[in-house]
């Protein structure tokens, strides 16, 4: 059974994945193309609304991306956001201007008068704070439009024609500076495009565990399994759609955090599939050993991990099908300029190559984070692998600093394990992004009952962030850090000192390495 679509025709701006995460969080599916799909592909969707983004481009120069008019005759109502608001105008007979005074551009937090009889604005506060970013105007507003909305230095923040269903916001309701951005949002899916909020995880389950069956037929299918959150759904998925069709190998590099290869393994290897725990521990370390240039281990840990995936996916056989984890933030095309730049997955990169198959699936390249998270629990997933935070592909080799020894990983797996614990302990977990211990490669002086100790010192790292591009250190409580401290020092031998990393992204990385 199919499900109702909004369109997201993505122009380049900024934004535009978080208005497609918007929808969706409202229970309405919706995908996003770039401008410069085919009219006929968009239309072949069947769209019961669209939302044109915002863009850097000016509507009238030279090479300024465009939609076909006929977009504005299908009969499905449409919603154009800054650049799409004004190419709205422009493409209807309105005029779109530069702004010529400073006065008239807007940028940030603008304070903004609504026409409460909008169909967009209905029931909510005639006046608020928007956020705008824009350096055009529209001087001339088309025909059968009105004026739906205004801000201090722009006469039209919004356009409406309420007959056919076009509006057009200068501002950004996506983005949370704008209050009430997401009533907007959901007044023009639920009370103009008529949603009928269908899109949910069971209904998204049940489609694709039946797509996936239909697709694969017989077939087998490898899986590199790493044990994060995507490649663990993605298995799950798989499992619940072709059981032992699938085989799922996971390489335990013996880098990874107290316990969780053995978590890894309980949670799949009692599911209805083929799977290969490798252990590798002893190759890795091998490998590793005097290394300490931070990129050098990672090309170390990448390169090795194919050469044991390879091993293991020829002692399988021919397989028909090789599953990625890919989501769908890696997928979405940007449509700013001609050169569209797609993201390529670092994790995966490398392994078509190595291995004998016919064709790729990627059951999660429409899903967003969050909901792959969901789609884990559906699926029955337990919560410490669907929770999971981003955990480097290199694993504990790049936070024990220099080299790494068998030794070292297990002085930092059990100090990290002290600072979860007791995060988790304290309620602090679910509002911190990332957090983990790291051994560095300094030691110090110190005393420890009546004898002078000569130990490394541990480095705790907590951050909050929205998308890891930066990230601010999180302000923990002292009292929870002088309990993570005083464990720490007593409990592993070898540490005894502890830091806590004061320092955010940028000037510094999340990870140290
Ligand atoms: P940085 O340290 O660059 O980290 O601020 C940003 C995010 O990326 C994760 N990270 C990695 N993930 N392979 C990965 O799969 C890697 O080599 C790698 N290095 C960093 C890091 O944990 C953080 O979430």
């Amino acid at each position: 059974m199919g499900h109702q679509l909004v369109l997201v025709l993505d122009f380049g701006g900024q934004y535009n994945q978080l208005i497609a995460r918007r929808v969706r969080d409202m229970g309405v599916y919706c995908e996003v193309k770039p401008y410069t799909a085919p009219l006929s592909e968009l239309r072949a969707m069947n769209p019961i609304g669209i939302i044109f983004t915002g863009g850097p481009g000016s509507v009238y120069l030279e090479g300024a991306p465009q939609v076909d008019r006929e977009i504005f005759t299908w009969g499905v109502p449409i919603l154009g956001i800054c650049y799409g608001c004004q190419l709205m105008a422009h493409l209807l007979g309105g005029r779109v201007a530069a702004a010529q005074e400073d006065a008239a551009r807007e940028y940030g937090k603008t304070e903004t008068h609504f026409d409460p009889a909008c169909r967009l604005f209905r029931g909510l506060p005639e006046s608020g704070v928007t956020w705008m970013s824009h350096g055009d105007y529209m001087e001339k507003v088309p025909e059968g439009f009105t004026l739906a909305a205004r801000s201090g230095a722009c006469p039209n923040a919004a356009i409406a024609d309420e007959k056919r269903g076009f509006y057009g916001v200068q501002f950004h309701p996506e983005v949370n500076h704008t209050r009430h951005g997401a009533d907007m949002i959901r007044r023009f899916l639920y009370d103009v495009c008529g949603a009928a909020g269908d899109w949910t995880m069971e209904d998204y389950k049940r489609t694709a565990v039946a797509a996936l069956r239909d697709k694969i037929g017989s077939g087998k299918v490898l899986l590199a399994l790493s044990g994060g959150v995507d490649s663990s759904v993605a298995a799950a998925l798989l499992a619940e759609a072709v059981g032992e069709q699938l085989t799922c190998v996971f390489v335990d590099h013996g880098l990874m955090r107290k316990d969780e290869g053995d978590q890894v393994e309980a949670a799949f290897s009692r599911r209805a599939v083929n799977f290969v725990r490798v252990n590798a521990e002893e190759r890795f370390l091998a490998r590793l050993a005097g290394v300490d240039e931070p990129e050098r281990k990672r090309k170390i840990i990448g390169g090795e991990f194919i050469r044991v995936f390879e091993e293991e996916a020829k002692k399988v056989g021919a397989v028909d099908y090789l599953a990625q984890g890919t989501i769908y933030p890696d997928v979405i095309e940007s449509g700013a300029g001609d050169a569209a730049v797609i993201k390529s997955h670092h994790n995966v990169g490398g392994l078509p190559d190595f291995v004998d198959f016919k064709e790729i699936v990627e059951p999660l390249r429409l899903l967003f984070k969050d909901e792959v998270r969901q789609l884990g629990r559906e699926l029955g997933l337990p919560e410490y692998l669907v929770a999971r935070q981003p955990f480097p592909g290199p694993g504990l080799a790049i936070r024990v600093i220099g080299g790494v020894t068998r030794e070292k990983l297990d002085m930092l797996r059990d100090a990290d394990a002290i600072f979860r614990e007791e995060l988790a302990k304290a309620g602090e977990e679910r509002r911190l992004s990332q957090f983990f211990a790291v051994l560095t490669n300094m030691r110090s002086v110190g005393v420890m009952g009546d004898g002078r100790t000569y130990d490394y010192a541990v480095a705790l790292r907590a951050v909050t962030t929205d998308d890891f591009m930066t990230a601010d250190w999180a302000r923990i409580p002292y009292e929870l850090l002088d309990r993570v401290s005083v464990r720490i020092v007593n409990e592993v031998k070898g540490v005894n000192r502890v830091l806590y990393d004061i320092t955010s992204k940028p000037p510094a990385t999340i990870e140290f390495e």
